[in-house]
């Protein structure tokens, strides 16, 4: 019996030794040391042995099996850190690697643009509001003293949604005017920028879809003379103090007096001529019309319930992308929509 269990403690012992993974050590802890296992089952013939045999036999028993736990212990702790280890180089990371980088992406010139003039229309006091681009005629047209048989109504200019005419993309932010008003009481000070559709063609200067800027102030008192400076001032904040511009008698169903404003163009300076050719940017004019404006007429004030014996306002809507193109030099609208990054880049 001794002999037996030298043999199953040398054979756990190098059978321990080879043993590499978590797996193998469990089977080899059941076949020595578990219930049915090898020393189990040595132990199970002490019964045989004589009295004064078996405590001798008991001890040698218990040091084997201690021994041989001993062992299982030292070898799991040793193959337990060989599995981390290689886990650890498996799944290292070298940080020093360059990552794979994202291209960034940036703020549009078109609203780059339009943030200044907000910020300088809001640090002037004006309240920037938002409004529907499917319109109402009623609001487009009518209550801006524009009436059916208008020619700005065709149906060539403008897109409708049914037959009879009264619903359309709004063809420019004007409508505005006539919710401000029915909104809120005067003093009025407001902007609404925001997309109005056209049919037109796109060119350098035309797109169906482009972007304008309102603005209204009602108030008593208000004169011409508030609207030029409010527009110089723009003009003055976007393109420097010495921008230059020039104010055109027009005339616009709404507004009585009205004008036109134009900037001086920026590619051939007001010269019409670059290199002895046409300027393409103002087709020759040296100007670049920025936007229409004038006093509310007093139909329009009558027709929101304001009485244009005691109040009068101004109003104005300009194009956002030509004022894009002035402060960014960009030569061609189509450029503006085309959203090529090589060019986006460049602002
Ligand atoms: N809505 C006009 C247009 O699209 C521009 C305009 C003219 C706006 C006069 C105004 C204004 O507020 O007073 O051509």
């Amino acid at each position: 019996m001794k002999q037996q269990l030298e043999q199953i403690r040398l054979q756990a012992i190098a059978a321990l030794q080879e043993a590499d993974t978590p797996a193998l050590l469990e089977d080899l802890r059941v076949k020595f040391l578990g219930k049915k296992g090898e020393l189990t089952a040595v132990l199970k013939l002490m019964g045989k042995l004589s009295p004064e045999e078996r405590p001798v036999m008991g001890q040698i028993a218990n040091a084997v099996r201690a021994e041989i736990e001993e062992n299982l212990e030292a070898r799991k702790r040793a193959v337990n850190a060989a599995v981390l280890e290689a886990k650890l180089q498996a799944e290292s990371l070298d940080v020093t690697i360059p990552g794979t980088s994202v291209a960034m992406g940036k703020e549009h010139p078109m609203n780059q643009v339009l943030q200044e003039i907000k910020d300088l229309f809001v640090s002037l006091g004006y309240q920037i509001i938002d409004g529907p681009e499917i319109e109402l005629a009623e609001y487009n047209f009518t209550r801006l003293n524009t009436e059916e048989g208008h020619p700005a109504r065709d149906r060539s200019d403008t897109f409708y949604f049914n037959d009879d005419d009264s619903l359309l993309l709004r063809t420019q932010t004007s409508p505005m005017q006539i919710r401000a008003m029915e909104n809120a009481k005067p003093p009025i000070c407001i902007l609404a920028p925001g997309r109005v559709y056209r049919k037109d063609e796109a060119d350098a200067t035309h797109s169906p879809m482009f972007h304008q800027i309102e603005g209204l102030v009602i108030d008593e008192h208000i004169t011409m003379g508030n609207l030029k400076s409010a527009l110089i001032t723009l003009m003055k904040s976007l393109y420097g103090e010495d921008a230059e511009m020039r104010f055109r008698p027009h005339h616009f169903p709404f507004t009585e007096p009205s004008c036109e404003m134009d900037m001086q163009c920026h590619k051939c300076h007001g010269t019409g001529e670059v290199d002895g050719q046409v300027c393409s940017t103002c087709h020759g004019e040296g100007w670049i019309e920025l936007l229409g404006a004038g006093m509310v007429h007093p139909k329009v004030l009558e027709g929101c319930g304001i009485d244009p014996e005691k109040y009068s306002g101004f109003a104005f809507g300009m194009g956002l992308e030509r004022m894009a193109m002035g402060r960014r030099k960009i030569n061609d609208l189509r450029l503006i929509f085309d959203n090529d990054v090589r060019f986006l880049n460049q602002f």
